[in-house]
């Protein structure tokens, strides 16, 4: 039950890997064989399909990175570098994955900008009437979870947040690394600037991931990792850079997962209306028989669709990871890297149990009973009665 930290492959994920593996491989962008022009094609056919999946206008707003931490970090150095100076500000939430709250935070840093926090709700949702109020003509950048990561709460209107900051001059990211997996994404319907993604929480393999940004921004920012692939021309002088998104693509690209993410959308588009309903049905459910345990804290949203974190009162988070783990249950516990949202729970750690398309009815029963037995097992029960 760690979806959200990183998914298993359906067959035709693996399917699609092992036959580019035995049958396809070459350099992309390079070769003047055929194979390479095949794997060329294969590898830009997916960044079409990606285009297409999440709604940009044109293959070129699709940047390969290694996920979503390489993308934000791409917008924070690259664009973040051009367009934020002292006197700007840049709104994250308190409740960001430490990929979108880092790299912002540095920028802050380097360039004297101010980081405005947004606060969460009682139900651990990013607080967007505050986000909001406290959009002005400083904001230039506002970087936010499309859902988050430890609450499971998605983001009620982007749109609105989208128009508020663009009327003020700025700009929105969104960091759609656990959205993407449960919710159809049209970048343009929900008028963000970016928009970034990891293949490993949409069915697809790690390592891979992209960066959609708005052709007139990638445009105008210039690269940050300097290297071959990327270039137009190079002399003991100077370089020139090929356009967007070549120039953010230096070295040799995960041509595998490339491949691997292509067959993953395959996977996931047709049917991820129904496992999103299948799973938010059944976090629901959990969730009550959860609650319903004497010292259970919970801190994920009711709203979440896969989401389940929570505590025991008096048993640290890895402890009962571990007595579950006995069990063959496998959840994720610790901070989440979302440091500034644990402090702001005020516990040093949570455990987080997360659904995905091939969790079982079975298996939610066992995380309901395990936690029982938990209590029992570590006193709880004496403790609490
Ligand atoms: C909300 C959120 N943002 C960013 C990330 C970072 O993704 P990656 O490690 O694939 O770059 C994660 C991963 O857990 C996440 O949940």
């Amino acid at each position: 039950m760690d979806q959200g930290a990183t998914g298993q492959y359906p067959q035709p994920v693996i399917d699609a890997m092992m036959n580019f593996a035995t049958t396809g491989n070459a350099p992309v962008h390079r070769g003047l064989y055929r194979l390479a022009y095949d794997a060329t094609s294969a590898f830009e056919g997916v960044r079409q399909q990606v285009a297409d999946f999440i709604g940009a206008r044109t293959a070129n707003e699709i940047v390969f990175t290694s996920g979503t931490t390489a993308a934000i970090n791409l917008v924070a150095q690259s664009f973040g570098r051009l367009f934020v100076d002292q006197g700007s500000e840049v709104l994250v939430s308190v409740a960001e994955h430490h990929s979108n709250f880092l790299p912002w935070q540095r920028l802050c840093e380097q360039t004297g900008a101010k980081l405005v926090v947004a606060p969460i709700t009682a139900d651990g949702a990013i607080d967007e009437q505050w986000v909001l109020a406290h959009i002005n003509v400083h904001t230039r950048i506002v970087a936010l979870a499309q859902e988050t990561n430890v609450s499971g709460a998605r983001l009620q209107d982007a749109r609105a947040i989208a128009d508020r900051v663009h009327a003020n001059g700025g700009y929105l990211l969104l960091d759609g690394a656990q959205g993407l997996a449960h919710q159809a994404v049209d970048v343009q319907a929900l008028g963000c600037d970016f928009y970034a993604f990891s293949g490993h929480k949409i069915y697809g393999p790690s390592g891979i991931g992209c960066l959609y940004g708005r052709q007139e921004l990638l445009t105008e920012m210039p690269p940050v990792t300097l290297g071959g692939g990327m270039i137009e021309e190079v002399s003991i002088r100077g370089a020139s850079w090929l356009p967007a998104p070549e120039r953010f693509e230096a070295g040799s690209q995960n041509v595998l997962g490339v491949i691997g993410l292509g067959a993953a959308i395959d996977y996931l588009q047709p049917r991820r209306a129904a496992i999103t309903s299948y799973c938010s049905t059944l976090t629901r459910q959990l969730r009550q028989q959860l609650a319903a345990i004497p010292d259970v804290q919970l801190y994920s949203s009711q709203a979440a669709c896969a989401t389940l974190s929570f505590n025991l009162d008096g048993v640290h988070a890895h402890d009962l990871a571990t007595f579950l783990d006995e069990q063959n249950i496998a959840v994720r516990a610790g901070h989440h890297c979302a440091q500034p949202l644990m402090h702001a729970l005020a516990v040093p750690a949570v455990v987080r149990a997360t659904l995905g398309a091939y969790t079982s009815v079975r298996d939610g029963q066992r995380l309901v009973a395990a936690v029982q037995q938990a209590r029992e097992f570590f006193g709880g029960e004496s403790h609490g009665a």
